[in-house]
This record gives C-alpha cells, structure tokens and sequence, in this order.
C-alpha cells in the first residue's frame, strides 16, 4: 500500500470532521485545467469566494503585491481587439485569422481575471517572493473555482508579457501581469488524471539525511 493510501485509510478511520476534510482534499486534488469552457461563469458571490480565496495566501513582509483585474462583459470586446492590435504590433504581417483567435477567445470566455503582481524592488523581501506569493494567489483562486464546481486554467503566452498589454490593464511598471485565468463552466467534466500520467513521486519527494560525517 502506498504512503498516501496508507494515510488516507488512517484518515477516513477518523472522526466526520476529518472525513469532511479528506472529501475536500480528494477534491482539490481532482482540479484539472481545463481551457474548453462555457457559461455560466462564477456568480457574484461565487465570484467573492474566488477572489477571497487568492487574498488568503502566504505574504512575506505583508506586501500584498496581488492584483487581480475582471475583465467581463462588454469590456471583453475592447480586450480582444487590444490583444489583436499587441499581436499586430509585434508582427505586421500576423495573419487575420490569428488576429480574429484572439478576439474569439475573450468572448468564449464569461470571464478572465488578469493576475498582476506589484513589485517592490530593493525590498527586504526579495522580488522572487512576491512573485510567489502572486503564484499562490491564482493557485487559490483556482482551487475555488474548482471547489465551487466551476473550471479554468492560467495562461500566459507572448501577450502576458507584452507591455502593451500590461499598461491597457493597468500593469505599468512595477506593476506586472504574471498572467490570465480564464473561468467558466467546463463543457466536459476533465477525467481525473490516470495513475501512470501522474507525476513519479521518487522523481519529485526525497527524504534528507545528515551526511556522514568523513
Ligand atoms: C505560469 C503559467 C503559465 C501557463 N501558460 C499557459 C499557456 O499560455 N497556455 C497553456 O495551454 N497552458 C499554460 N499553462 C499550463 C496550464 O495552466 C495547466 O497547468 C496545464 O494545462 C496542465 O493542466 P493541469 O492544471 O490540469 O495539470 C501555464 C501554467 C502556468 C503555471
């Protein structure tokens, strides 16, 4: 028997209470990423949950650095023709149909929530916590999404760094977007990952020991 079944069956031996939070970590560790999503998005106060969520987060020097921004709506529309127009102002010859991508997934999408982190360089806290800390945010915010029966995935791509981009979403200097969620309802529930796909745990979790001494 594995570690993690060996801890689970100790674990589901236990009281409700911790039953109760054994459901919700086998669900948390169900999430999947998922960019094939459709209406409706979070509600309201769905959506306050989510943003909760990636406001709770470990924040070294309480710098709050997160920025979230909701791009939703009509506003969909305006963001799809600025990433069309970052994309042509990268490449004058990007083909319309690469173009018309762009401004297609905005609006498949009910909503995006463009993560941004604020930098304080020369902080104490170095710059790669920050960084971190804004990675845990959307983290949290994706496993509410996932734990409110909702889906999304994170993405970047050239126009995640494109200072185009950033400045339309308010991500000037030292400001930046570290990246987007798109969040919907998924139009198929992702199967959990298979056994043999999941990552090696050997490859990934060693035990330290103190080197001999000699
Ligand atoms: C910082 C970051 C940027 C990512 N950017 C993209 C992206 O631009 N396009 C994409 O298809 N997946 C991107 N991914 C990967 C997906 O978010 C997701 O992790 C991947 O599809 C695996 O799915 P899973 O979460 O179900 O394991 C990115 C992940 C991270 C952490």
């Amino acid at each position: 028997m594995s570690n993690a079944s060996a801890a689970r069956n100790a674990f589901a031996a236990a009281t409700a209470e911790q039953r109760n939070r054994l459901r919700t970590l086998d669900l948390l560790i169900s999430r999947r990423s998922t960019g094939a999503l459709t209406e409706p998005a979070p509600q309201a106060a769905e959506l306050d949950l989510i943003l909760e969520a990636g406001l709770h987060v470990p924040d070294h020097g309480r710098l709050r650095p997160w920025r979230f921004v909701l791009i939703r709506g009509e506003a969909r529309t305006a963001f799809g023709e600025c990433l069309a127009d970052a994309v042509k102002a990268r490449d004058r010859a990007a083909p319309p149909a690469l173009l018309d991508r762009y401004q297609a997934w905005t609006l498949r999408n009910s909503l995006l929530i463009a993560v941004g982190v604020r930098i304080r360089s020369g902080h104490p806290v170095p710059e790669v916590e920050q960084v971190l800390s804004t990675g845990a945010a959307a983290m949290n915010m994706l496993n509410a999404i996932h734990l409110l029966g909702y889906a999304g995935i994170w993405v970047t791509g050239a126009n995640a760094y494109d200072a185009r981009v950033n400045e339309a979403l308010g991500f000037r200097a030292p400001n930046k977007l570290v990246g987007f969620l798109a969040v919907g309802t998924p139009v198929n529930v992702p199967e959990p990952v298979p056994a043999s796909q999941r990552p090696d745990r050997s490859a990934h979790v060693f035990e330290w020991s103190a080197p001999t001494a000699g």
